[in-house]
């Protein structure tokens, strides 16, 4: 069990794929972690407390950071994570396809971030990481996605400006941009051609992208950047 002081993670989208990476990175870290989404489990461990709930419901932020801070006092870090992607000819995109992507990448963002924010203020320090798309700054022809650059591009814009508005309270804000990676979100689809899609040949890990939040979660000097971890996508073809 992790001193009573210890620092706090909120984790959405932790019931699988790099949410679930996360969480248990964090806990290696030695922060105590609130992990949500809407169908994860309870857990057995005394420092890991699971939230359920749509993350596009703003009152699940509310209840996830209420459960924050009852259970352990702060919030020192947030990832974004929870997202989804429908990538699709921008044409074809349906209504519902528009709200369901911006329900959970940007509605669930906002209530939480300023939940979460509002409690770093507080306590005088925290980080905000947003976690999406290299696709939403390098649009590929062969890989329709409107939607994600949409909400993912506003992420990192809106990411940028949380750095600089909060700099001075010593809060940071980070992004991690990816390419793609091995997780439940690509169950099915042909993994060797996902793979040829990235300079390096191979998919992203979710262990590369836990490296890659690891790193900005303890880089003190570090705030306002979107750090490719895309297998050299960003830099060309
Ligand atoms: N994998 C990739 O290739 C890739 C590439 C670029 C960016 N990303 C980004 O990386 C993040 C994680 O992706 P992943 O690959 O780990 O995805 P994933 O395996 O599909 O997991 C998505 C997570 O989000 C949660 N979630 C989905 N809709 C939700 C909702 N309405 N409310 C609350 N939680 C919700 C899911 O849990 P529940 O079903 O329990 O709610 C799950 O835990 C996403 O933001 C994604 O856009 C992934």
């Amino acid at each position: 069990m992790h001193p009573p002081d210890a620092k706090v993670a909120v984790i959405t989208g932790a019931s699988q794929g790099i949410g679930a990476g996360l969480v248990d990175a964090f806990r290696a870290l030695g922060h105590r972690v609130v992990a949500t989404s809407r169908s994860i489990d309870p857990s057995d461990e005394a420092d890991v407390l699971t939230v359920r709930g749509d993350i596009a419901d703003p009152a699940t932020a509310d209840r996830v950071c209420a459960a924050a801070t009852e259970r352990f006092g702060r919030i020192d870090t947030l990832v974004n994570n929870a997202g989804l992607f429908i990538g699709k000819p921008f044409t074809e995109y349906s209504q519902e396809d528009y709200e369901a992507i911006v329900g959970v990448n940007l509605t669930g963002f906002f209530r939480i971030t300023q939940l979460a924010v509002g409690q770093m203020l507080r306590q005088g320090g925290g980080h905000v990481v947003q976690i999406t798309t290299s696709l939403a700054d390098h649009p590929r022809s062969t890989e329709p996605s409107v939607l994600a650059s949409l909400t993912k591009g506003g992420l990192q814009a809106a990411s940028r400006s949380l750095a600089v508005e909060f700099a001075a309270h010593g809060i940071r804000s980070n992004a991690v941009a990816l390419g793609i990676i091995s997780t439940p979100m690509h169950e099915g689809d042909d993994e060797a051609d996902l793979a040829l899609r990235h300079p390096l040949r191979r998919m992203g890990e979710v262990s590369d992208v836990v490296e890659a939040v690891t790193y900005l979660e303890t880089a003190s000097f570090v705030t306002g950047v979107t750090l490719p971890v895309d297998g050299g996508r960003s830099a060309g073809d």
